[in-house]
């Protein structure tokens, strides 16, 4: 079972682009979720770093939606972007280092970070993102 499901319910910020990068996210973790369950460290290595490279990604995007269309809370959304790319980055050079593992609980971490960002932070652009053109 997946460990976390896009709906526009739930997820939905009504701006495409960024809707999309959330799947991907999601796909990404759903993956680092079920390799993480098998303990191959090779291979949990991988799909970490891809999710983080993903993720690292969709901020910037969002952030350079958010600079182009004059989005007012630019720098608190960036602060908690920046906040979870430090956490991941910390974890990943600790984690090449042999210093710890990544598990199932540092899956459901990032799924809870998402479960609380998105709708309650990234959505506050969809309004804005609409009426600049974006949808
Ligand atoms: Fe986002
Ligand atoms: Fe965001």
């Amino acid at each position: 079972m997946s460990l976390i499901t896009w709906t526009k319910e739930q997820f939905g910020t009504n701006v495409g682009v960024h809707d999309e990068e959330h799947k991907a996210i999601f796909g990404s973790l759903n993956a680092l979720h079920e390799v993480a369950a098998k303990g191959d460290r090779k291979a949990v290595g991988a799909q970490f770093d891809q999710l983080v490279d993903i993720v690292a990604k969709h901020f910037a995007s969002e952030e350079n939606s958010m600079s182009k269309h004059g989005y007012q809370a630019k720098e608190t959304h960036k602060a908690e972007h920046d906040k979870l790319v430090k956490t991941c980055l910390d974890l990943q050079a600790k984690f090449r280092a042999g210093q710890t593992e990544i598990t199932q609980e540092t899956t459901a971490f990032v799924r809870d970070w998402l479960t609380q960002h998105i709708p309650q932070i990234d959505r506050t652009y969809g309004p804005l993102f609409n009426s600049k053109g974006m949808s």
